[in-house]
């Protein structure tokens, strides 16, 4: 094989063993060229429907050196305007510092700068001394800029490419396979952002595979074995676990604990979830585990104790107003743990909860990145709370993400040594890693993976 032939172009190379240089993660010059090849022709996820319900609702989105103000319409449909003031290029609506965005209520967006003043639909209504430019202030020509922007799953999406394709068509399988879980209908119950040291795919990799959790997350081995797969999906990956036969819904996120007696196992899995990572379940399904005891003889089999835990979760959701989706479990064990949207959002979806990870530059720094997770739930209508983004400290987030935390800012630094030859991922578990990488070289011209001889 040539060298030229080892460079992995299709998805089936990433089944053998692979390497990725580590110019991807700590090349400045790479990260430069990322804002214009991929942050600038990528849709991105940008924010959440309901927190802007109304017209003249909106919510900002950064990205690199890009501002978006993404906006509700006075026809209820979505419009989104570079964040930028047509006069002399002052930013039009201002970040306060420290927050991850702005949200509000505008009729009207008035630059600070000069007091050009823009409507809902970013037309130019004001401009002081209009007359002193002799008619050239056209309308074309004072417009904000216009970004593309569409929903999909309850999210805000945006592409900065005026000539983008559909946002379904970046998709791909993604709604066929999410839908049935209705994450529109999901609400937050939390969600935490930080600047992090360290490039933006490491952080979004210390996430999208589960050969990390018995060395990182120690504490869950006795909960069972968490080998996992991973599948590509054009630009997109999924991952899951692997289950015993009988047990495939095992394969996503609401599974068993393992032992002799998964009625316990399963209780304390679930406690010691929501007590350390405050993700991946709720207080229904806590509950539940906790009365599985009392609720079933010693020596139901596995396949029962999950049926009946879900149940059981499921009846006592509907009793305060949560109705969960039904999916078939053919479907939810296809659908696996987590989705990985190319190419920074993670959504890790189950019926009644999901953990969302997103990561994006910060600044051009290669070696910095925006970190987000935010934790999603069914409420009962009108229950759900109101949340705005948090940033937090690494010290202050659930104990089991700051394990995850310390891997990532080390990775960034030991990718930096001289005598780093490039990672060997598992072409099996870390096979999204593989994936991000090929996709991401297809709009970079470099930085693909190599299959390894
Ligand atoms: S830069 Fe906005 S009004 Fe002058
Ligand atoms: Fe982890």
């Amino acid at each position: 094989m040539s060298d030229t032939d080892r460079i992995v172009t299709q998805a089936e190379q990433l089944e053998h063993a692979f390497t990725i240089q580590p110019e991807a993660y700590v090349s400045a010059d790479y990260a430069r060229l990322e804002r214009d090849r991929l942050w600038r022709k990528a849709w991105l996820q940008a924010g959440r429907e309901e927190d802007i319900p109304a017209p003249g609702d909106f919510v900002t989105f950064d990205i690199g050196d890009d501002s978006v103000i993404v906006l509700r319409g006075d026809d209820g449909g979505l419009r989104a305007f570079h964040n930028v003031c047509t006069h002399r290029g002052r930013r039009l609506v201002d970040t306060p510092a420290g927050q991850r965005n702005t949200r509000g209520q505008r009729r009207n967006f008035i630059c600070g700068f000069h007091g050009w003043t823009f409507d809902r639909e970013g037309q130019c209504t004001f401009a002081q001394h209009r007359e002193d430019w002799q008619g050239a202030l056209t309308a074309e020509r004072t417009a904000l800029g216009k970004v593309s922007v569409d929903t999909w799953g309850g999210w805000l999406w945006i592409n900065l490419d005026p000539d983008c394709a559909p946002l379904r068509d970046w998709l791909g399988p993604i709604p066929e396979m999410l839908d049935p879980f209705a994450l529109h209908q999901m609400r937050c119950r939390w969600r935490k952002w930080i600047v992090f040291d360290c490039n933006w795919k490491v952080a979004l990799e210390a996430f999208n595979e589960t050969y990390h959790v018995q060395t990182t997350h120690p504490e869950f081995n006795v909960f069972g074995q968490f080998r996992g797969w991973a599948r590509n999906h054009g630009l997109h990956t999924n991952i899951g676990y692997e289950a015993p036969k009988g047990q495939e819904q095992d394969q996503a996120k609401l599974r068993l604990g393992a032992g002799d007696d998964p009625r316990l196992s399963t209780a304390e899995m679930q406690v010691y979830t929501w007590e350390n990572a405050n993700t991946n379940t709720t207080r229904t399904l806590v509950d539940a585990a906790l009365r599985l005891k009392d609720e079933l003889p010693a020596g139901t089999p596995a396949a029962e104790v999950s049926a009946h835990w879900l149940k059981s979760a499921r009846e006592a959701d509907a009793r305060r107003g949560v109705h969960w989706p039904v999916v078939d479990p053919a479907h939810v064990a296809k659908s696996g743990t987590a989705w990985q949207v190319f190419p920074n959002f993670q959504i890790g979806h189950a019926v009644n909860n999901m953990l969302c990870y997103a990561a994006r530059p910060f600044g051009d720094h290669p070696g910095q990145c925006i970190f987000e997770a935010a934790v999603y739930e069914l409420y009962p209508a009108g229950e759900a709370p109101a949340t705005e983004w948090e940033y937090t400290p690494a010290e202050a987030w659930p104990p089991v993400l700051q394990q995850d935390f310390a891997n990532m800012r080390a990775v960034q630094q030991g990718m930096k040594s001289g005598g780093f030859r490039g990672t060997l991922p598992n072409p099996y578990m870390e096979r999204a890693i593989g994936s991000l990488h090929m996709n991401l070289a297809r709009f970079m011209g470099a930085g693909a993976p190599r299959n390894l001889e």
